[in-house]
């Protein structure tokens, strides 16, 4: 039998790289995505998952209920067992943030203490809904969510990547994850047949020393949870087309 030797045996695997990739300019691997952040020459690889195979769209009604259908409501009532927020948490966890650092932190409103607690911090606009409502949702963020990446992100020392940042900094990625976060917790809720009423207005200070004193929590948004009134909706607003929000380069 003819000896392969390792230089072939490499030009081979490299071959078969490039017939995956379709690029000569770098090696590429099921690796690949990861080292984008470092390589962009290797985003050229993006058209590799045309190779993967797409799982369907999800069923037409599904879309409606998460988003054609899915409005902001302003009157909420019902009622909401812990079991239901335990599922919301562990539907919502699994959604993306960067290092995967989870950087929100969330507290249930529900008792009447808890909720008394808040109304002073909120706008007059958003005091009775909220309080009406069977559980508001504080969605804020750690400003020390990197002391959890040693368990979250244990393949490097991702620690070292935020600890020591200027507060300017750990706050715009504190925000921005709580931010994506708030938004997988509205669509987690849509799945779970629950409705929402997201809100800002409310004095973030004042939630920060009712509930986060001593911490190095801050609040971002509240979110009203429970089951609204479609009779109590106005009407859709429009939204942007595709032309005037987004374009394809
Ligand atoms: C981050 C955020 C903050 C909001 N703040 C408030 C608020 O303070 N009070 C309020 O009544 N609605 C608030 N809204 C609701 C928006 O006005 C509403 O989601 C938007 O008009 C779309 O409504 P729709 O989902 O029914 O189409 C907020 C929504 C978001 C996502």
């Amino acid at each position: 039998m003819a000896r392969v030797s390792g230089a072939a045996i490499a030009q081979r695997q490299r071959a078969r790289r490039v017939a995956i990739c379709g690029s000569r300019h770098h090696a590429c691997g099921p690796w690949a995505g990861w080292n984008l952040r470092r390589d962009s020459t290797l985003a050229s690889c993006l058209h590799r998952t045309t190779r993967i195979p797409m799982p369907e769209a999800l069923p037409d009604a599904t879309l409606a209920r998460l988003f054609r259908e899915a409005r902001t409501h302003n009157a909420i009532g019902g009622e909401v067992d812990d079991a239901t927020l335990r599922a919301l948490y562990d539907l919502l966890k699994f959604g993306p943030t960067e290092a995967n650092s989870c950087p929100a932190r969330f507290v249930f409103v529900r008792s009447p203490e808890a909720k008394a607690k808040l109304a002073p911090a909120l706008s007059d606009g958003n005091r009775d809904k909220t309080l009406a409502a069977p559980v508001t949702v504080i969605v804020g963020h750690d400003l020390a969510f990197y002391d959890k990446l040693p368990v979250l992100f244990p393949h490097t020392d991702a620690r070292s990547w935020f600890a020591g940042s200027d507060q300017a900094r750990l706050e715009r990625v504190g925000l921005r994850g709580s931010s994506m976060q708030g938004a997988y917790l509205i669509l987690a809720a849509r799945a779970l047949g629950l409705d929402c009423g997201p809100m800002s207005g409310f004095d973030n200070a004042m939630v920060d020393a009712a509930f986060f004193a001593g911490t190095s929590i801050r609040s971002n948004i509240l979110v009203n949870l429970g089951h609204g009134d479609p009779a109590q909706l106005f009407p859709r607003s429009p939204r942007l087309s595709f032309d005037e929000a987004a374009r394809i380069e």
